[in-house]
Formats: structure tokens, C-alpha cells, sequence
């Protein structure tokens, strides 16, 4: 197990081309599960392959346990890594592609045995250790690729890199079942890359937002939830997305004109008359903080759709000031063209200047 450190970590995939990785810091504590979470091209497979050693960064250090490893390939730093597509060695039984990192580091059969019959049983392939590997399913197969990283005892960590891509709804959400089993049996550090918000919040302790080669903003799900630090993390997490309202600045306040939602303007927003250019004022507010109160509420608006989500329904309004969307307990009772008012939950405002959390 290591601690992995990176150290104003930044790549450029040519010497004058733009930042395809921006500087960045960032400290994984051992035993740790991580998520990655950005869209397709915003670097998250830049930076899992900087950490595994697959890329040179072109500025800063990767440190694990405080040890700069720039000149350790992938085996010495004792790296798994599972792609997005399987990968297993066709004419191997699964046995033998489970076994084949230790008869590389020369491990004695007995052991070897021992271990991947372990390591089967944890991942449900017990029954078919003996079968070629090229006969699985795409599940089984990344299971395989998962396995032959976990059978060496000393890695350090996982590196997964959207390797649920190729898996049906049910089998992902029991293959993360058993990543964080194993996760919590080996106390092996694991980094899941994906795009998929529910993955990244369902499965790790701490979520690295990503875009355009940015880290945006790192943390827990709740704080990603509660907290979103800028307006784009507001959409990215969380369905339906975060409401915006924009404001404008009166008497000290944020306010949305037209309704009663207002917080308090920041010391350092404006210069007596108003935020200036280029602090464009906006309240967030999450759909699931929001109740349906009388039509007489600071804040209504017309029903323009409605959806069912099982337990919850998601009510849609039009407001002059922007479509705003509810999550509810389902039943209601209202339909497109009624006039509804609602109440956001104390405390679940959130004041964006210029697209960031301001406070
Ligand atoms: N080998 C490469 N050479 C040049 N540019 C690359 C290479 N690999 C990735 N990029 C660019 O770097 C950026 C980040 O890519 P990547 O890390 O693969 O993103 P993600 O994994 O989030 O989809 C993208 O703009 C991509 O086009
Ligand atoms: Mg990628």
C-alpha cells in the first residue's frame, strides 16, 4: 500500500502544445478509493497513466509514500491497471492469466496455487478457473484483468480507467460491490476513472471533478452534492442538475428579481455599487432542497412537465426568471398548467460570482 502524492503534476503531450494535464496537487492517502469524474478528453486517463508510469509527466513528481518514482516503470511501483477493454491472454485457462504475474515474479506453485484460488473465489470465478479465458463474458473478463492485479500481494494500488464501459447496468453495480469488498479486505488504494456521476459518487470516499484538463474540485459526495464549487460541478452532479438563478446586487444582498430568494453579497464582491465586470451574480439550489408550498410562495411558477422517478416525481416550472425543477414525493397531484409555489430548505441556497462558490 502506498500513499500517492502528486506534486504540481501538469502534462503536455508536445513541448508548445496546451495543457492536455493543468498543474495540479494532489494526495491519495493509502488504502483510499478515489473516483475521477469528467467528461471524454478532460485528462482523466492522462493522470492515471502518469501515476502507473505508462507517461513521463512534462512537469512535476509522483511520489508514493513520499518517494519520487519517475525512474520506477509500472512493476516496480507495483501499479495495477484495468482498461476499458478487457485484457487477458487468449490461450491461458483463467487460471493461468490469474497466476501469471507471480510465476513472472517467480513465485513457488504451491503459493501461486493458494493465491489465485483466493483471489477466484473473491471474484466469483472459482467455478471457472479452469476454462479458456477467451471463452468468458465481457464481465468475466474484466474480472480476470481485475484479478491479475490483485494477485500480487504487494500492490500498491488500482488503477481502474472506465473499465465498467463494457458491463450491463446490474453487473457494474455488483463488480463496484465487490471492488470496494476487496477494496476493504486488502486495504489496496483504488482510483476508478469514469464519466458516469453515479459510479464516481456510489463507489468512492473522495471525488476528483475534472474538466479541460482542470481538477475542479475534489472532495466527498456530499460535499460535491452540498457544496459544488463551481456552477459547472452543480450540473455535472447530481440529476436533474442544480437550478441557477442569476441575480443581481441590492442593498448588500444577492437577489433573484421577482422572487424572495436572496443571501448576502460577499465583502469582496463589487465596490459599493454592485459586483463589476466579470462577477456575474447567480443562486444555486439543489432540486431535492426545494418544497412545494402555497401558490401564494415567495417563489411560483407554472407546471410546465412532469416526470416519475419510482418513489420521487421531478416537477419542472416555468419562472420568468429560468426553468426551475423540484424533486417531490410522487403524488403530488399536480399537472402541466398548474400554478405551484415553493420554498427552498433553509440553508440550501448557494451564491455563485463569476461561476464559483462564493463563502
Ligand atoms: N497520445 C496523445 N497525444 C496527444 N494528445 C493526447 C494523447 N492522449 C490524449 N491526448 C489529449 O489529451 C487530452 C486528455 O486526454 P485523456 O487523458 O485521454 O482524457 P480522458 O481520459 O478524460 O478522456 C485530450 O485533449 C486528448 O486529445
Ligand atoms: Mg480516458
Amino acid at each position: 500500500m502506498a500513499e500517492i502524492r502528486l506534486e504540481t503534476l501538469a502534462h503536455r503531450y508536445s513541448p508548445h502544445g496546451a495543457y492536455a494535464l493543468k498543474p495540479l496537487d494532489m494526495t491519495w492517502r493509502s488504502g483510499g478509493t478515489y473516483a475521477l469524474l469528467g467528461p471524454s478528453g478532460c485528462g482523466k486517463s492522462t493522470m492515471l497513466n502518469i501515476i502507473s508510469g505508462l507517461i513521463h509527466p512534462s512537469e512535476g513528481r509522483v511520489l508514493f509514500d513520499g518517494r519520487d518514482v519517475a525512474a520506477f516503470d509500472t512493476g516496480r511501483r507495483k501499479i495495477a491497471q484495468v482498461f476499458q477493454v478487457p485484457v487477458i491472454y487468449r490461450s491461458m485457462t483463467v487460471g493461468q492469466n490469474l497466476g501469471f504475474p507471480l510465476v513472472c515474479q517467480g513465485a513457488p506453485a504451491a503459493h501461486r496455487r493458494k493465491r489465485v484460488e483466493t483471489i477466484a473465489d473473491r471474484l466469483g470465478l472459482g467455478a471457472v478457473l479452469n476454462r479458456p479465458a477467451n471463452a468468458l463474458t465481457a464481465d468475466q473478463k474484466q474480472l480476470v484483468s481485475l484479478g491479475r492485479g490483485l494477485v500480487r500481494e504487494d500492490v500498491a494500488a488500482i488503477l481502474l480507467d472506465e473499465p465498467l464501459t463494457v458491463i450491463d447496468p446490474q453487473q457494474k453495480f455488483d463488480l463496484r460491490r465487490i471492488l470496494k469488498e476487496i477494496n476493504v479486505e486488502f486495504g489496496v488504494t483504488m482510483v476508478l476513472v469514469t464519466h458516469d456521476q453515479t459510479e464516481a459518487m456510489t463507489f468512492a470516499e473522495e471525488v476528483i471533478v475534472m474538466n479541460m484538463g482542470e481538477v475542479v474540485q475534489a472532495g466527498t459526495p456530499r460535499e460535491l452534492f452540498e457544496h459544488p464549487a463551481t456552477r459547472h460541478v452543480g450540473s455535472f452532479i447530481g440529476a436533474p442538475a442544480m437550478n441557477f438563478l442569476a441575480a443581481v446586487a441590492q442593498d448588500g444582498q444577492a437577489m433573484v428579481p421577482g422572487t424572495g430568494l436572496a443571501l448576502p453579497l460577499p465583502a469582496d464582491v463589487g465596490s459599493g455599487s454592485g459586483p463589476g465586470p466579470g462577477e456575474a451574480l447567480t443562486l444555486g439550489f439543489r432540486p431535492e432542497h426545494l418544497q412545494l408550498a402555497g401558490k401564494d410562495a415567495a417563489l411560483s411558477g407554472t407546471v410546465t412537465r412532469i416526470w416519475f422517478e419510482g418513489l420521487d416525481e421531478i416537477i419542472a416550472l416555468s419562472h420568468p426568471a429560468g426553468e426551475i425543477r423540484l424533486r417531490a414525493p410522487a403524488g403530488t397531484g399536480l399537472s402541466p398548467g398548474d400554478h405551484a409555489g415553493i420554498v427552498p430548505e433553509p440553508g440550501r441556497l448557494r451564491l455563485y460570482v463569476a461561476d464559483r462558490l462564493a463563502g
